[in-house]
């Protein structure tokens, strides 16, 4: 909490007078008269200032996004207070992009959302402390996003998918698998115990410095590795999947990033090169760290599967499972999701790319489900604060451990 206020306190206030003029420069006119339920959506909670328009019919208006990749690729990491600054200086001429593609008036909005939780608490307080004077503005209600929330429900902006449906929500920051039995009602089925998939591969992609590759120098790091392991031999390195022996549906992959850091010396070794040279072989270790990432993600979600369909939790056939988040736009691991759906009678749906990723149509939409599910939309915004940490649903993951259900073996021929 202390470091959350400290984090808030030292945010600088847009002034009224900027955000006027800003208005103005739409010609608002607060008494014209809401023709559609249209929602703005604004997304800052990690690397990505997104914004969008979207209405209750789940049409996309407009919107915009500055990325900030490129940036922390060269830190080799993101750097939260840097973070911090590109969402100020972006922000305002991403909503204004987003609104002026839309050739939409601010004061045709019928609410806005934005992230206010899990995130970087600099990154967060961007977002939020814009989105309130704009509310105040507009005098129009708010209405505070779960960051995972709004990934799991995108796929219902795509795809007529009723509840409930299982979704594996794969990110840099996130790893869980939940239940989805409503807007805002969820039984957490498993998470990382550790780090992300997506930290894991961006972390192996800089030790094997591929930013320097002329193929994937302004990719992601899991992205570059998707890219480089097309080229290589999976079979070439054999790593074991973690968490083999506990029959639950939590993840791992800080064991797996050590192991492949280990080949990564032994072989610069071999090969004698220097540390941030690339490896020869670097597209056989690219290829390996996939296919276990992918086997392991597949593993869990299957018992997951079972899990759900043993309690009656999901329907024994023509269930969904919805796999979204950055590390779901990797098409290798959407094969392996393959394999299990295809082997437990349940259908695998994914939001393409640009929609697994951080983006700002996924805030607005998750603002029409809470509007028209009435949710969580605030009409007075006293006291509301982002909050950095915030885990999703009920957890019921212990309850999954217990039930202990062995896996059948799947040949994961990809
Ligand atoms: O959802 P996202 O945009 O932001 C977070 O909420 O974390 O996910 C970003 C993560 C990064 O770690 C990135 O390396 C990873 O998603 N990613 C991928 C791919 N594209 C992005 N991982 C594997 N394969 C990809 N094609
Ligand atoms: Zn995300």
């Amino acid at each position: 909490m202390l470091t959350l206020h400290k984090a808030a306190a030292a945010l600088p206030k847009p002034s009224r007078s900027r955000m006027c003029e800003f208005l103005r420069s739409f010609g608002f006119d607060p008494g014209k008269l809401f023709l559609h339920k249209l929602i703005l959506g604004i997304e800052t909670s990690c690397d990505d200032t997104a914004a969008a328009v979207v209405d209750e019919s789940g049409k996309v208006w407009g919107e915009a996004i500055h990325s900030q990749t490129e940036v922390h690729l060269k830190t080799g990491g993101i750097v939260p207070p840097v973070a911090q600054q590109l969402h100020r200086e972006n922000i305002q001429r991403i909503v204004k992009e987003a609104l002026s593609t839309s050739k939409i008036s601010p004061s045709e909005l019928s609410a806005i959302a934005t992230t206010v939780k899990p995130g970087l608490a600099l990154s967060l307080g961007v977002g939020l402390s814009f989105s309130l004077r704009l509310v105040d503005q507009l005098k129009i209600p708010f209405i505070p996003i779960h960051h995972m929330e709004a990934h799991a429900l995108t796929i219902r902006l795509l795809n007529k998918v009723e509840f409930p449906f299982l979704v594996l929500l794969i990110s840099g920051g996130h790893c869980l698998l939940a239940l989805v039995r409503g807007v805002s009602d969820f039984l957490l089925l498993g998470k990382s115990l550790d780090i992300a998939p997506g930290d894991m591969l961006d972390k192996v992609a800089r030790r094997l410095s591929l930013i320097k590759h002329p193929e994937c120098s302004t990719m992601s790091g899991g992205k570059a590795i998707e890219h480089l392991a097309k080229q290589g031999n999976k079979l070439h390195f054999d790593i074991k999947p973690p968490m083999q022996r506990a029959k639950n549906c939590d993840f791992s992959f800080t064991g797996l990033q050590h192991v492949t850091d280990r080949i990564i010396t032994q072989k610069e070794k071999e090969e004698g090169i220097q540390k941030g040279q690339i490896l020869s072989s670097a597209a056989h270790i690219a290829a390996a760290v996939q296919h276990t990432t992918a086997c392991h993600i597949a593993k869990r979600t299957h018992r997951a599967i079972l899990f759900c369909k043993q309690r009656d939790l999901l329907p024994q056939s023509n269930a969904v499972l919805v796999a979204s988040g950055g590390v779901a736009s990797n098409f290798y691991i959407r094969k392996a999701l393959e394999i299990v759906t295809n082997a437990t009678q349940c259908t695998l749906l994914c939001p393409p790319p640009r929609l697994c990723t951080d983006n700002g149509i996924m805030i607005a939409w998750n603002g029409i489900e809470r509007l028209r599910a009435g949710v969580g939309v605030l009409y007075n915004t006293e006291g509301i604060r982002y909050e950095p940490k915030c885990p999703l649903g009920v957890d019921i993951s212990e309850e999954v451990g217990e039930a202990a259900i062995k896996v059948p073996r799947l040949k994961m021929e990809i």
